[in-house]
C-alpha cells in the first residue's frame, strides 16, 4: 500500500475514470454494489465520460479519488457528491444535511484488505471536513444489504446505521441501508 499515492483526478483522466468504473461494473459484486451495468456505462459516448472527469477533478460539488501504483494503474476509487440540504434526493425524498454522499467505492480484488480501502477513504473523508461552505455535518453512503464485506469495512471505518433503509431502485424487493459518520469534533 505504501507504494501508491492517493489522489483526486484530473480533468483530463476520462480515459482511465470509464475504464475503472467498467472494469468495476465487471466485478462479482456489482450486483449489490452499483446501479448501473456494464451495458450502460459502455453505451455512454466520449463526451459523457468528459464531462464526468471534469465534474469530479474541479467542480464544486464532487472528487472523485483513487489510489494510484507506481506504475501509474488505478487501483481502487471513491467518489464524494456534495450534498445540500433541502435538495431533492432520488433515493429518499429530501435531503437532511449538509453532507458528503460516498459512492462508487472500487478496490480490484488483489488490494483488497491491505489498508489501501482506508486510506482512500482517509482522503475522501478529509476532503469532506475542509470544505469550509458548505460546513459538512456528516458523511453518509447506501450500501445493500446482502454486501456484508462492504458493510464490515464501512463500520471499521466509523460508519453506523443511519436509520433509512431504501428499496434498491429498480430491485426485487432487496434493501439499501444508509450508513454515515459525524463530523468529528
Ligand atoms: C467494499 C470494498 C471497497 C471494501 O474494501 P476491502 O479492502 O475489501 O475491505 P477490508 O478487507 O479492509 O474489510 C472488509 C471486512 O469484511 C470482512 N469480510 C470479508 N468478506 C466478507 C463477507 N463475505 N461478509 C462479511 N464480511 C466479510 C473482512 O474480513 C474485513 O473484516 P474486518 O474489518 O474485521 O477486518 C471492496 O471489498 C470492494 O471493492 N468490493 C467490491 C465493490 C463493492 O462492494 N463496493 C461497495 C459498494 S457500497
Amino acid at each position: 500500500m505504501n507504494d501508491h499515492v492517493i489522489r483526486p483526478i484530473r480533468a483530463d483522466e476520462w480515459e482511465k475514470v470509464r475504464d475503472l468504473r467498467i472494469e468495476a461494473l465487471k466485478d462479482p459484486a456489482a450486483p449489490i454494489a452499483f446501479l448501473e451495468t456494464v451495458a450502460q456505462a459502455e453505451s455512454r459516448d466520449d463526451a459523457f465520460w468528459k464531462d464526468r472527469a471534469e465534474g469530479a477533478a474541479t467542480g464544486p460539488v464532487v472528487r472523485q479519488f483513487v489510489a494510484e501504483d507506481p506504475e501509474g494503474d488505478w487501483v481502487g476509487s471513491v467518489t464524494v457528491l456534495v450534498e445540500r440540504a433541502g435538495a431533492e434526493d432520488l433515493l429518499e425524498g429530501e435531503i437532511t444535511h449538509d453532507q458528503g454522499h460516498l459512492v462508487g467505492v472500487y478496490v480490484r480484488p488483489e488490494h483488497r484488505g491491505t489498508g489501501l480501502t482506508e486510506a482512500l477513504f482517509a482522503a475522501a473523508l478529509d476532503w469532506c471536513w475542509g470544505l469550509a461552505e458548505p460546513r459538512l455535518e456528516r458523511v453518509r453512503l447506501f450500501v445493500h444489504e446482502d454486501n456484508g464485506r462492504a458493510q464490515a469495512f464501512y463500520q471499521r471505518a466509523g460508519f453506523a446505521f443511519a436509520g433509512t433503509v431504501v428499496p434498491v431502485p429498480g430491485g426485487d424487493g432487496a434493501m439499501e441501508l444508509e450508513l454515515s459518520v459525524p463530523r468529528p469534533e
